[in-house]
């Protein structure tokens, strides 16, 4: 039975409650992290602790722990849970309150951490790539805060999965943002493009860690958006996450992406990913 955290107490799954005037139930008022755990090891930690400071900032929250006591409670969860790969969930809501749209005050954040087997990707993904639909981004304009109210992203989600995508690649004023749930990327002659870290996407830990494995490896990249009509004269369309590390694009609206097999920049760029991933946690 999996162990989960809430407000304070590890506990099984099945007896974890939380209140019906919680906000994050009302008003899906709260934000959340996926860490991704390789051999009970957290990857990269400190970024997505980070970057959870950034989303409460941008939601007015107070973070209800520093950063020492969050590494201690999600290595006691991690040691809590079976696998030795695990994908660590956590939301902080603005906790439970009569239904008002103000934000109330004094009240406690709710704390939920949970944490699933992670488990690889099926290997014809990486083999022969993955299928994707472009849309319309219908999303918000605080696509940095990583906010639990998903809907648009699951709608949007849902659509590339009735269509037989894996993903659908979202477009905002006629460019690449990102994807539902994963940063995106296009390679041009032997160049990366993935959006700037700006309000139009979310800073993706995974995206850093890419970026870092291109410079390491000398493979130009640049920060900028790709126009929708350009993207289907992309060379390699590639996707990031914690849970789904960087898979290639091989269909994009039903046409090939290049050749339609990933590519070589992405095999190289796996190879490094699949290496690094162990040493480079920090
Ligand atoms: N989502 N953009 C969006 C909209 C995302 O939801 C995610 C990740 C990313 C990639 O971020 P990172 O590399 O830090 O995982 C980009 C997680 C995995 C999820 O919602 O399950």
């Amino acid at each position: 039975m999996a162990t989960v955290f809430l407000n304070d107490t590890f506990l099984p799954a099945e007896q974890a409650k939380v209140s019906v005037y919680d906000r994050g139930f009302l008003f899906g008022d709260g934000v959340y992290e996926v860490i991704p755990v390789y051999g009970r090891q957290p990857f990269r930690l400190q970024a997505h602790l980070s970057r959870l400071q950034n989303s409460l900032d941008g939601i007015h929250l107070n973070n209800p722990f520093d950063k020492a006591r969050w590494t201690q409670l999600i290595t006691q969860l991690i040691e809590q849970n079976e696998s030795d790969n695990q994908a660590v969930y956590l939301q902080v809501t603005r906790g439970v309150a009569p239904r008002e749209h103000v934000f109330p005050e004094g009240v406690k954040p709710t704390v939920f951490m949970m944490s699933n087997p992670l488990n690889s990707v099926p290997e014809s993904y990486k083999e022969q790539g993955i299928k994707a639909i472009t849309v319309d981004d219908i999303r918000w304009q605080r696509c940095d805060i990583k906010a639990i109210a998903l809907l648009p992203n699951t709608m949007l989600r849902q659509q590339a999965h009735e269509q037989g995508a894996g993903e659908a690649i979202l477009i905002r004023d006629g460019v690449m943002t990102e994807g539902s749930a994963s940063n995106s990327y296009a390679v041009f002659d032997g160049v990366i493009y993935t959006a700037a870290k700006d309000n139009t996407v979310l800073p993706g830990i995974t995206r850093d860690f890419v970026l870092e494995l291109a410079a390491k490896a000398n493979i130009p990249y640049k920060e900028e958006s790709v126009t929708a009509a350009r993207l289907s004269q992309a060379d390699e369309i590639w996707i990031s996450s914690s849970t789904r590390e960087l898979l290639p694009v091989t269909t994009l609206d039903d046409k090939p992406v290049g050749l339609g097999i990933p590519g070589p920049i992405w095999q190289q760029l796996d190879e490094l990913y699949q290496r690094d991933k162990l040493e480079a946690n920090k």
